[in-house]
């Protein structure tokens, strides 16, 4: 085992210093999630069916004056909010850059007999029409995990393919007590797990970057050859005033918060998470 490697790569890195490694496309990690995204009574990957069917619910009462709508749901994973969207017959694309993921939101919607349009492929690079959808989701706090180039990217390509009145709905998490909110260190050696299908020792470990409100979550997962893979999770903490400044600046308008949608519990729950509805 390389032990040095492992020391460098277990110190305090840079900001946003990039790992080596992306947890949603691995070909083995990316069947584990899909299978933790459909356990409807766990909070990981997507939260729990009954939060999600009560967010759904909620998302759609807010445009209830529109009539049809025409929605994009940004990282849309097995499809789980597109589904129920769907049923009460709006028209939906999804985008998700999991493979695995979209072939089963496919087959799902193909075997419901919804109208649903799933592309496998990157928000960030991907060319949708412009001013074409009367409501944009982005669910799981998700934005949050992107640093801040790519925030500024995809904010703008959301601005641009909503209609003009359109709605955008997303969730981020909130500073409130941020110090309190980093992981302890953990370790974990499996002959097969989440991480690989061979055996492998896990480390992972949290540092917290105050004045920017960011915690990496990072896990080095060490392979039988001694082979180190960093996955990083840059994830920003927001007050309601740093969102208001970062939708303002992508010149939307008309922002409302809400803090009580979804149940409590842990730190990506309950109050801990504020669900914004902003306008273009
Ligand atoms: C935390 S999950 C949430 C899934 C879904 N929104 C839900 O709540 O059920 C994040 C999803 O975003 C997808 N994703 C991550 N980065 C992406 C990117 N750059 N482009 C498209 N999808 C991405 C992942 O594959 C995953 O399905």
């Amino acid at each position: 085992m390389k032990i040095i490697e492992i020391i460098s790569q277990s110190e305090k890195p840079e900001l946003y210093e990039k790992g080596t490694s992306f947890m949603w496309t691995d070909e083995h990690i990316s069947k584990q999630l899909l299978n933790i995204h459909l356990n409807a009574d766990i909070d990981l990957g997507s939260r729990k069916k009954s939060t999600i069917v009560k967010t759904a619910n909620w998302i759609l009462d807010t445009q209830k004056e529109k009539g049809k709508l025409n929605i994009l749901d940004l990282g849309c994973g097995p499809g789980l909010y597109a589904e129920i969207f769907a049923e009460k017959g709006h028209c939906i694309t999804g985008v998700d850059i999991s493979k695995n993921s979209i072939e089963y939101a496919k087959k799902s919607a193909k075997d419901k007999k919804f109208d649903t349009n799933y592309v496998n492929s990157n928000y960030l690079e991907i060319n949708l029409e412009s001013d074409k959808y009367d409501l944009v989701v982005l669910i799981y706090t998700d934005l949050g995990v992107l640093i801040p180039s790519e925030r500024d990217k995809l904010l703008k390509m959301i601005y641009r393919v909503l209609k003009k009145g359109g709605t955008f709905i997303f969730d981020v998490l909130k500073d409130k007590d941020i110090e309190n909110k980093t992981s302890p260190k953990t370790w974990e050696a499996n002959n097969s797990g989440f991480w690989k299908e061979s055996p492998y020792l896990a480390l992972s470990e949290s540092f917290l970057y105050k004045e920017e409100k960011v915690i990496l979550f990072q896990h080095n997962i060490i392979g039988t050859a001694g082979n180190i893979e960093t996955y990083r999770f840059w994830t920003h903490f927001f007050s309601q005033n740093d969102v208001c400044k970062m939708l303002e600046t992508h010149n939307f308008i008309d922002i409302h918060f809400r803090e009580d949608i979804l149940p409590k519990g842990d730190m990506w729950n309950g109050d801990n998470v504020i669900f914004t509805m902003t306008s273009k």
